[in-house]
């Protein structure tokens, strides 16, 4: 895996994938999935919704940290089999057969298997609406993985693809941040 520069790591969430959230409690590591994130700033800052009914979520309180693992469509079946089960009598690195890798800057591990991997810390907890807001302190990529597409919820238990990409880089550019 090689370190991304900051100013480009919104672009991995910008579409909207689904993410594989890990989280260490002190002791153990584990790993939750989520299709509700966002974008919130460049910088970048992300927020994700997920609460108490998740037992990453007290790790994630406690410990304030976590990371963000980018899995691609060749993980579709890990990624629900992760979102369907509780590390509370799971162990999820093991029964998913996924490498845990450390971070340079947050204790919650890095997933070797995964596309892209980004290092966050919790900035703020917006509790009426179950929101977690993240900025990401690093990052990694695995540019020499194969299989490179992400996958999109649709919310019924069916998923999209990446497909083909547009550019529209020059109409954009009064609105692209610099180094992007
Ligand atoms: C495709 C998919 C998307 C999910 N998205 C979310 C989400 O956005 N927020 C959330 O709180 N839980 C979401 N979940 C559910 C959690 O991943 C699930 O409750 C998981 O078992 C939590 O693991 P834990 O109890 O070990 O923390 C999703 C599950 C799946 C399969």
């Amino acid at each position: 895996m090689r370190q991304m520069e900051m100013s480009k790591v919104f672009t991995l969430m910008e579409s909207g994938p689904v993410v594989l959230v890990t989280t260490h409690d002190g002791q153990k590591d584990n790993i939750m999935t989520i299709s509700w994130t966002m974008v919130m700033d460049f910088t970048p800052v992300f927020a994700l919704t997920t609460g108490a009914w998740n037992y990453s979520y007290a790790a994630l309180r406690k410990h304030e940290e976590c990371v963000i693992a980018i899995p691609t469509v060749d993980m579709l079946d890990t990624v629900v089999g992760i979102g369907t089960c509780s590390g509370a009598d799971t162990d999820k690195f093991a029964r998913f057969r996924l490498t845990p890798v450390p971070g340079k800057v947050v204790k919650a591990p890095l997933i070797r298997e995964c596309f892209a991997n980004i290092e966050c810390k919790v900035i703020d907890i917006v509790k009426k609406h179950d929101i977690v807001v993240l900025e990401a302190v690093a990052a990694w990529i695995d540019p020499e993985r194969k299989e490179q597409r992400m996958v999109h919820a649709v919310g019924d238990g069916t998923f999209i693809v990446d497909g083909r990409k547009f550019d529209r880089r020059e109409m954009m550019a009064s609105k692209l941040p610099p180094g992007v």
